[in-house]
């Protein structure tokens, strides 16, 4: 074993030497001028020698060429490292620049908004303030101003200015002390001092005076009543002072075109009776104008009024004023009362039928 392991390291060696040597140039010679036995016999191993020597240097040369391409991988690795690093930093650099640029709007956008809310603060609290030197009465006052029929003067007995859509300015008298608050006379009758037995223009326009007795006028009454759903109260007072009442919950009038048409009457409550309902869809006539059906007549000219009239009529609160009770078709009557005996004091009012609009 041991001899085995010599001739293994002899071999080794040679090996060695043989790689030092440039047999490529001296191999013929040396084979020549080798003469001994020993070096005779140990040609064959020279010879597998320098295959060995050639293999390795081959291996060399290729490991030495392997070395370079590892190499220039490397560089390109290398390259490519920091390539990718400086890539890298730069996406890093322009995501943070971008981040800082949001940041920048963000914060821009935020103090804008700040700023706003702000502004919004000092609105707010002048108009807070405003509101708060605008008294409540003030409010009314307001209200009173733009006033379209007689709520807003609440308890009022008086004259008001208001202003109908579609008509225009109005004076018209106010009531509070019949049946609530808020009503608006549309005709009333007491004194006998003002003349109702008028024209058509007249009826149209209203008359009389609104500190006695007056007709507002079918044209105002008209718009006043299309304006909104509108709730009517007739006061009847006789010659005994009995006081009776018919109210009608959705009064209206129709337009000139219409002749002034009583509409709409909605449901009867009272204790007066029903006396208008049977000239509901009726239109208005006046002495001047007859509307009415009755063939041979004028119902205006012989009940001495301006009214609703069918074939006839079934009140007649335009009539003429009679300062006593007397039995005439003439007169101021309410039917289903006191059949054609004249009354003392009638007065027809008109309120919006829901009273929180
Ligand atoms: C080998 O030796 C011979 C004679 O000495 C010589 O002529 C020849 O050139 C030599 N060959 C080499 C390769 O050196
Ligand atoms: C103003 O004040 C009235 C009460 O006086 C209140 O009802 C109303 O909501 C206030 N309006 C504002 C905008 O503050
Ligand atoms: C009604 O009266 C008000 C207040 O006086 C006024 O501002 C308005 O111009 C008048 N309107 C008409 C149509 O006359
Ligand atoms: C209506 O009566 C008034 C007042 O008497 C008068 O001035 C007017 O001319 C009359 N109109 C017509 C169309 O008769």
């Amino acid at each position: 074993m041991r001899a085995l392991d010599l001739c293994i390291l002899k071999l080794f060696l040679l090996t060695l030497l043989a790689a030092s040597y440039d047999f490529q140039e001296t191999d013929a010679n040396s084979t020549e001028t080798c003469s001994s036995a020993c070096l005779h016999e140990m040609k064959p191993l020279f010879k597998s020698t320098r295959e060995t020597s050639e293999q390795l240097k081959a291996y060399e040369t290729s490991m030495l060429e392997k070395e370079k391409k590892i190499g220039k991988i490397q560089k390109q690795l290398n390259a490519i490292q920091v390539q990718q690093s400086k890539t890298k930093d730069d996406l890093m650099k322009e995501f943070s620049k971008a981040q800082a640029e949001d940041k920048k709007s963000i914060e821009s956008m935020k103090a804008q908004l700040d700023a706003n809310t702000e502004t919004l603060k000092v609105i707010l609290n002048e108009i807070a303030s405003l509101n708060s030197s605008i008294s409540d009465s003030c409010y009314k006052e307001l209200a009173k101003d733009q006033a379209i029929n007689c709520m807003p003067f609440e308890d009022s007995c008086d004259v008001h200015d208001i202003f109908i859509s579609g008509y225009g300015n109005i004076s018209v008298r106010c009531n509070a002390d019949i049946a609530g608050s808020g009503w608006l006379v549309v005709q009333r009758r007491f004194s006998g001092k003002v003349d109702f037995y008028r024209n058509w223009t007249e009826y149209k326009q209203g008359f009389g005076d609104l500190n006695d007795e007056f007709f507002i006028g079918l044209e105002a009454l008209h718009h006043l009543t299309k304006s909104l759903p509108y709730e009517l109260y007739v006061m009847l007072v006789d010659f005994n002072d009995n006081v009776r009442h018919a109210r009608y919950d959705n009064f209206l009038i129709g337009s000139e075109q219409e002749k002034y048409m009583l509409k709409s009457l909605g449901t009867y409550t009272g204790n007066a009776g029903e006396s208008l309902s049977y000239n509901l869809h009726d239109s208005f006539t006046t002495y001047d104008r007859d509307n009415d059906r009755w063939p041979q007549g004028n119902c205006a000219v012989y009940y001495l009024s301006g009214w609703w009239y069918n074939l006839y009529g079934n009140s007649n609160l335009n009539g003429r004023y009679f300062n006593e009770r007397v039995n005439s078709e003439q007169g101021i009557w309410w039917y289903d009362w006191q059949g054609y005996y004249s009354l003392k004091a009638v007065q027809m009012m008109i309120r919006p039928k829901y009273t929180s609009i």
